[in-house]
């Protein structure tokens, strides 16, 4: 299928991307797309206009628009699941009838998130209280989907912060529920228990703890704890009390459900005003991927430049480099997004997959990366895009001159990534410094920056919530439209199975309770070490 890209990709391979720019003056507008306030600059990378035409064809060939009309209108394109996929609904909940099951969506979903913000006006004022008074810690339990974009987001807004501290139990390692609760007081601390199925072991475990701490601490659990689910009977089988479940539909995945219930810890933090905010920001995303041409359409175009770079160039990884600290936690909402979504072998048929997918994804904010792994992305022999975000305005007027810097820093990378810096360059350099003969040479050869790595930057004025929910909504579309070109599922996950299913066999043989025969060696010895191992 990329046969065509790919010929053309050995072509203009060894062009630079610096000359790209002396050929063509206006390079930077023709290879960026803008919506609304925000700007997508995919200049610094390989990509001409016969590469982009070739790309989008790929858009028309794979149909992209009739994919997307379908999650859109609630088809069931989660096929292996037999599923709508949904979730642009719930940014969207003054949207017309859309009927799934020939039932209108929309009227529960705006009854939901109406009661999602009586709840937390209630906990936000005070009026809706534990035995310990008004509610000053909520604690998310969740995992996965469950977890990554409601602390992704609470962090992200922290300027918009004016409701109770929130804290984020995931793991099941138990310090990471000890460490926290620790700090807190269990009759003014709201437990939300998030999880879609209410069965995931590592949620269902914390959430038991958190229980008997509640309970030990002279707290109510029948105040004091809710739930966002899509189970009603596994909600009502902890316990949790109807009026403090907050339900939702099969049709939201996991990984894509912090714009409904699953986003209450958010709205509880930053207020339902914002929250809706946020929303909006996705909804304008999505209008925004539904009517513009390809060329135009940012989340079309961001996904184009990830297949350029990984099905067609080769490259495996791409860095997600936000000069954002409040964007700390994005690379791993990202990893969840793109590598839960597009780490597939298979294609919707069954076939194998006759190209790689789903890029490793990995990143850190600026400018800390850039004394950690950035000596890599500079002059390591791998080729590796990086993708950077970055805010023209930071939300501290008082320390504006950080944020010179680190835009200075940003946009710095970038210019060195593709510039680089020759052997001549270096060879002056060093005999600027008084080097010459072989040890010169020898020294030159280590300052010399290969460049032509190609980069991309995603620019916006500052990160409020509703730039927060373009953001999302548009790496969002862009698994999509890349899942979409390669024919697979994005909306399923069977690959996480099988390791929670040799979990469950395992516990008990750490427990003692069964025998290990039948575990391969390697297993057999490890379970004798920890069973060895006496505290
Ligand atoms: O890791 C698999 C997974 O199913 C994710 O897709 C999901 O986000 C996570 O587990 C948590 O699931 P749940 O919300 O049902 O607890």
């Amino acid at each position: 299928m990329f046969t065509d890209l790919k010929s053309l990709h050995s072509e203009i391979c060894s062009e630079d991307i610096t000359d790209l720019f002396d050929r063509d003056p206006d390079r930077a507008a023709t290879f960026s797309v803008r919506h609304e306030t925000l700007l997508f600059d995919y200049s610094k990378t390989r990509i001409t206009s016969r590469v982009r035409t070739g790309l989008t064809s790929l858009c028309e060939e794979r149909g992209v628009a009739a994919k997307r009309d379908a999650m859109f209108r609630g088809g069931r394109i989660n096929e292996t699941e037999k599923r709508a996929v949904l979730h642009t609904a719930l940014r969207d909940p003054e949207g017309p009838e859309l009927l799934v099951d020939g039932e209108d969506i929309r009227r529960p979903l705006r009854e939901t998130l109406e009661r999602m913000e009586d709840l937390a006006r209630r906990v936000r004022s005070g009026a809706m209280q534990g035995p310990g008074g008004a509610f000053t810690d909520v604690v998310n339990i969740g995992i996965g989907g469950s977890d990554l974009g409601p602390v992704m987001a609470t962090l992200a807004l922290a300027p918009y912060h004016d409701g109770p501290r929130c804290h984020f139990v995931s793991n099941v390692d138990g310090a990471h529920i000890h460490d926290i609760l620790q700090r807190i007081d269990p009759r003014t601390t709201l437990v939300i228990v998030a999880s879609k199925t209410f069965t995931t072991v590592e949620t269902m475990t914390n959430a038991g703890t958190a229980r008997r701490w509640v309970e030990a601490g002279g707290g109510d659990p029948a105040q004091q704890f809710l739930a966002l689910s899509t189970s009603e009977e596994e909600t009502e089988a902890f316990g949790i009390p109807q009026e403090h479940v907050f339900g939702f539909e099969d049709w939201v995945g996991g990984r894509y459900s912090v714009w409904g219930p699953i986003g209450l810890s958010v709205m509880l933090a930053v207020g339902p005003e914002n929250f809706r905010a946020f929303l909006a920001g996705g909804k304008a995303m999505d209008d925004h991927f539904l009517s513009a041409p390809w060329e135009r359409n940012m989340p079309v175009m961001l996904a184009l430049t990830g297949i350029w770079h990984n099905q067609v160039c080769g490259y495996p990884t791409r860095a997600v480099l936000p000069y954002d600290q409040r964007l700390r936690r994005l690379p791993a909402y990202l990893q969840q997004l793109e590598m839960e979504s597009n780490g597939k072998s298979v294609a919707m048929d069954g076939s194998a997959l006759p190209f790689p997918s789903g890029p490793v994804v990995w990143g850190e904010p600026g400018t800390n990366g850039q004394h950690a792994f950035y000596q890599l992305l500079h002059q390591g022999t791998s080729v590796i895009p990086a993708e950077f975000l970055v805010a023209a305005m930071g939300h501290e007027p008082e320390l504006a001159h950080h944020h010179k810097l680190l835009v200075a820093n940003c946009l710095a990378q970038s210019e060195a990534l593709m510039r680089g810096r020759g052997l001549d360059e270096a060879r002056a350099r060093m005999r600027a410094e008084g080097y010459e003969g072989a040890e010169l040479e020898r020294q030159a050869r280590h300052r010399v920056f290969p460049g032509n790595r190609p980069s991309t930057t995603l620019i916006y004025p500052q990160l409020t919530p509703y730039v927060l929910g373009q953001i999302i909504a548009l790496y969002e579309h862009r698994v999509f439209v890349e899942g979409v070109i390669l024919g697979i599922n994005s909306f399923d996950q069977w690959g996480v199975e099988l390791g929670k299913e040799l979990a469950n066999t395992l516990a008990p043989l750490l427990a003692g309770e069964t025998n290990p025969d039948g575990k391969d060696g390697s297993t057999r010895a490890l379970l004798d070490y920890v069973r060895g191992t006496k505290g």
